[in-house]
C-alpha cells in the first residue's frame, strides 16, 4: 500500500503540497493527475525518499530494492549501448544479465540492444528508461509521466506494458496530465491541483459523483468543474 497522510511540502515560502492524503492499494494502477506545476513530481520524490516532506507521513509498503522509479531520462550513459546501460543496473541488483535483454524486448527495444544511447530517438530513450526501472521486477513502480513526448503508437505500447506489469502483480503509481491515459490505465486516480487533492477514486465513480454526462468517464470535465483549470 502506498500512502500519504497530511503531507505538506514547502520550497522557501511557497507551499507546493498542502495536506495531501491518498492511498494506493496493492496491485492496482494508481494515477496522480494534474496540470504542470500541480506537485506530481514532488509527490514521487517524497515517496521515493529523494525529498523530505515538511509535515505528515508516508510509506510505499516496499523496500527500496523492491521499488522501481522512472522520473526522466537522467543517468543513461550516452556512449554505452542499451544492453550495457541495463547490465550496469542488473549487476547492481545481482540479477542475471539476460534480464537486460528481456527488459529491452518488453519495451520493444529488442532490435536496439547494441545501439548506443546517443543514437536513440527521444521515444526510444524513454523506453530504455522504463526498461531500466522494471529490470529488477519491482513490487512497486513509480512512473513520472511515462508517455510524455511519445507518439501515440509508442504510448500505446507503454500502456500495454504497464497493464502487463499489473497482471504480474506489481503496484504501479503513475503521474500524467493526460486524462485519456488515466481513464484507460488507472483503477483509481487522485486529481491534484495546486498541491491539493481535489478528488480521488475510480474514474467512473468520480465522474458519477460530479454528474459527468459522457459514457466514457469524462474526468477532464470534472477536473475543470472542480478547479477551473485545464490540464496541460
Ligand atoms: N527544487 C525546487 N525548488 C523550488 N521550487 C520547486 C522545486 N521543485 C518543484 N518546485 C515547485 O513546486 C511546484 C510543483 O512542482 P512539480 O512537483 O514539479 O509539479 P508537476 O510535477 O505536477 O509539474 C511548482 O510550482 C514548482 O515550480
Ligand atoms: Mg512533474
Amino acid at each position: 500500500m502506498i500512502e500519504m497522510r497530511n503531507i505538506v511540502k514547502r520550497f522557501g515560502t511557497q507551499t507546493v503540497l498542502n495536506d495531501v492524503n491518498f492511498t494506493a492499494r496493492d496491485g492496482e494502477i494508481f494515477g496522480l493527475l494534474g496540470p504542470s506545476g500541480a506537485g506530481k513530481t514532488t509527490i514521487i520524490n517524497i515517496l521515493t525518499r529523494q525529498l523530505y516532506a515538511d509535515g505528515g507521513s508516508h510509506s510505499t509498503g516496499a523496500e527500496p530494492f523492491e521499488t522501481g522509479l522512472m522520473l526522466d531520462q537522467d543517468g543513461l550513459y550516452a556512449r554505452l549501448t542499451c544492453a550495457e546501460n541495463l547490465n550496469v543496473v542488473a549487476d547492481i541488483y545481482g540479477m542475471p544479465r539476460k534480464k537486460s535483454i528481456e527488459a529491452l524486448q518488453s519495451v520493444g527495444l529488442g532490435d536496439a540492444v547494441k545501439k548506443t544511447v546517443q543514437a536513440l530517438s527521444w521515444g526510444m530513450r524513454q523506453r530504455l528508461a522504463l526498461a531500466r526501472a522494471i529490470l529488477h521486477e519491482p513490487k512497486v513502480l513509480f512512473l513520472d509521466e511515462p508517455t510524455s513526448g511519445l507518439d501515440p503508437a509508442t504510448a500505446r505500447g507503454i500502456h500495454q506494458l504497464i497493464l502487463n506489469l499489473k497482471e504480474k502483480g506489481a503496484t504501479v503509481f503513475l503521474t500524467t496530465h493526460n486524462m485519456d491515459e488515466a481513464v484507460k490505465l488507472c483503477d483509481r486516480v487522485a486529481l491534484l491541483h495546486k498541491g491539493k487533492i481535489v478528488e480521488n477514486g475510480a474514474p467512473s465513480e468520480i465522474c458519477e459523483r460530479h454528474g459527468a454526462v459522457k459514457t466514457v468517464p469524462d474526468l477532464e470535465s470534472v477536473f475543470i468543474k472542480l478547479t477551473g483549470a485545464v490540464l496541460e
